[in-house]
């Protein structure tokens, strides 16, 4: 390996290793916060599904949600089920969360239901 290679190279493990922890955050926020209604993996089966009159919405589904653009997502996260004319059971998080953190969760349901 010639001697200036070595930068690229090193540039290339720490954007993986950002992006690794990136990812997990994401996941972390909604296995903490978004699993009780949603499910562990996003099937829209979380606990409290059975008390609730209006069911979460199946995030792995790409027919659901792939009718939803970012902006949409962003803004039911932020403001609430409301906000889009869902129903209210779905919370509002923009007092827990920052706009970035809630655009790396609208970047990790995209992966739930691999859809745009
Ligand atoms: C208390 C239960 C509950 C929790 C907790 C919850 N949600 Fe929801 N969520 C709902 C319900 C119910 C709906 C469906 C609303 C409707 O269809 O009118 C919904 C809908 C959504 C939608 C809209 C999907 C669409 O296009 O219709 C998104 C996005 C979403 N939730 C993301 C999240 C995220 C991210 C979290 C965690 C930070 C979260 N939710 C936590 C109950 C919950």
């Amino acid at each position: 390996m010639k001697k200036n290679s070595i930068f690229p190279a090193l540039l290339i493990l720490l954007s993986v290793f950002a992006s690794a922890v990136w990812a997990s955050e994401a996941e972390d926020n909604y296995k903490n916060f978004c699993w009780q209604c949603h499910g562990m993996t996003g099937n829209g089966m979380g606990v409290n599904v059975q008390d609730m009159s209006v069911q979460p919405r199946d995030h792995t589904s790409a027919k659901s949600m792939g009718g939803r653009s970012d902006a949409d997502l962003f803004k039911v996260i932020k403001e609430g089920g409301l906000a889009i004319d869902k129903s209210v059971l779905m919370p509002p998080w923009g007092g827990t969360f920052s706009d970035e953190e809630i655009h790396d969760l609208v970047t990790y349901l995209r992966k739930l239901c691999q859809c745009r």
